[in-house]
C-alpha cells in the first residue's frame, strides 16, 4: 500500500472507486478537484490500482472542504479511509486552514467523528425516475440564461449565502451546462438561482436558493423542462419544507440522508436556511 497525492493519471481510478459506490462524479468533477488543489488531493495504491482516495478543494482562506473520501469495497475495513483522511486534514492543518467542512455519508460519519468533526445539519436527497415517455424531445436550447453581468450578481450573491467565494466552481457549471444555470429576479436582486450539472447517471440541480415558493417553483420547473435525463437528483437541506414540498409535487423521493459536519472554528457558516439544494456533498 502507498498512499501519494493524487494526478490527473488517476482520475480513472477515482471513477472506477465513486462509481463502485453509485455516486454520480465524473472525470470532469475530478479534475476540478485536481485544478484547485493540485497537492491537496491523495490516493491509496496497491499493485499499481488506486484503492482509496480523499480530495479537498479551498474556499478563499475561510474553509476546505474534504471530499470523495472512498474506498474501494475490497479493501475496507483496513484503515486505509482514516489513513487518508488523517493525510487530508494534515495537510489542511499545516496549510493553515482553521475549518474543514465535509457532508458525510451515514458510512463516512462514525470516521469523522473520531477525527474531530462535528454535525451542523442534515441534508436529504431526493431522487426522481422517469419513465423515457415522459421526457420531453424538445431541443433545449444552449444559450447562457444568465448574462455575464448576471453571473457576478448571482455569484456575488452566492457567497453571501453559501459563506465563502466560490464564483470558479459555478463559473465552470455555467460553461458545462448553460442551461442549468438561471435566476429569477426583483428589482434588480435574485430571489432564487441555480445551477445544474450532467452526471455519471444523473442530472443535479444545486445550488438552488430561492427566497420564496414562487422563485423556487420556477426554479425547478425549468430544471425539469431542460434536462433529458431519466434520473435527476437533488441534495435538499433538510429543514428546507418548501423544498420539500416542491419536489414532492414534482415526483421525487428522498433517497438517503447526509450530515453536514465541521471541524474548527464554523465563522463563515453563510444562511443555509435560503438553500433549497447545495452544489453537492463533494462541494458543499
Ligand atoms: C466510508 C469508507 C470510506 C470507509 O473506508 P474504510 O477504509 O473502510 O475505513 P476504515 O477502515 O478507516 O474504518 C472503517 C471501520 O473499520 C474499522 N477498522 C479499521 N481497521 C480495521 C482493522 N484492521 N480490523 C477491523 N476493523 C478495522 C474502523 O475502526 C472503522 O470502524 P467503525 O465503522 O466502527 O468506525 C468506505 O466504507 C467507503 O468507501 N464507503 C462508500 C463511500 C462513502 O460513504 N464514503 C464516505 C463519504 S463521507
Amino acid at each position: 500500500m502507498r498512499l501519494r497525492i493524487m494526478t490527473e493519471q488517476d482520475v480513472p481510478g477515482g471513477v472506477r472507486l465513486n462509481t463502485l459506490s453509485g455516486w454520480n462524479q465524473t472525470a470532469a468533477d475530478w479534475r476540478r478537484f485536481l485544478e484547485n488543489s493540485p497537492r491537496a488531493c491523495f490516493v491509496m495504491e496497491h499493485d499499481g490500482k488506486v484503492v482509496g482516495t480523499a480530495a479537498t478543494i479551498p474556499y478563499e482562506s475561510r474553509f476546505a472542504w474534504i471530499a470523495m473520501v472512498l474506498v474501494d469495497p475490497e479493501h475496507r475495513k483496513q484503515g486505509i479511509g482514516t489513513d487518508l483522511l488523517k493525510k487530508a486534514i494534515e495537510h489542511l492543518d499545516r496549510s493553515q486552514v482553521v475549518t474543514i467542512k465535509l457532508d458525510a455519508t451515514p458510512q463516512g460519519k462514525p470516521i469523522y467523528a473520531k477525527l474531530g468533526f462535528v454535525e451542523e445539519y442534515e441534508i436529504e436527497r431526493w431522487i426522481l425516475k422517469r419513465e423515457p415517455g415522459a421526457i420531453s424531445t424538445t431541443p433545449v436550447s444552449t444559450r447562457p440564461a444568465l448574462s455575464e453581468m448576471e453571473r457576478e450578481q448571482v455569484f456575488e450573491a452566492d457567497k453571501e449565502f453559501f459563506g465563502a467565494d466560490r464564483s470558479f466552481l459555478l463559473r465552470a457549471l455555467c460553461d458545462e451546462a448553460p442551461e442549468f444555470a438561471t435566476a429569477v429576479w426583483e428589482d434588480g436582486l435574485p430571489q432564487g438561482y441555480a445551477f445544474g450539472r450532467r452526471g455519471l447517471f444523473a442530472d443535479q440541480l444545486g445550488p438552488w436558493m430561492a427566497k420564496n415558493s414562487e422563485a423556487g417553483e420556477r426554479i425547478l420547473q425549468g430544471f425539469l423542462a431542460k434536462t433529458s435525463r431519466e434520473t435527476l437528483i437533488v441534495d435538499c437541506l433538510k429543514s428546507n419544507s418548501m423544498a420539500a414540498e416542491l419536489l414532492g409535487a414534482c415526483g421525487f423521493v428522498p433517497s438517503r440522508s447526509l450530515t453536514r459536519m465541521f471541524r474548527g472554528p464554523n465563522t463563515y457558516a453563510g444562511k443555509p436556511d435560503l438553500f433549497c439544494a447545495i452544489l453537492g456533498p463533494e462541494f458543499g
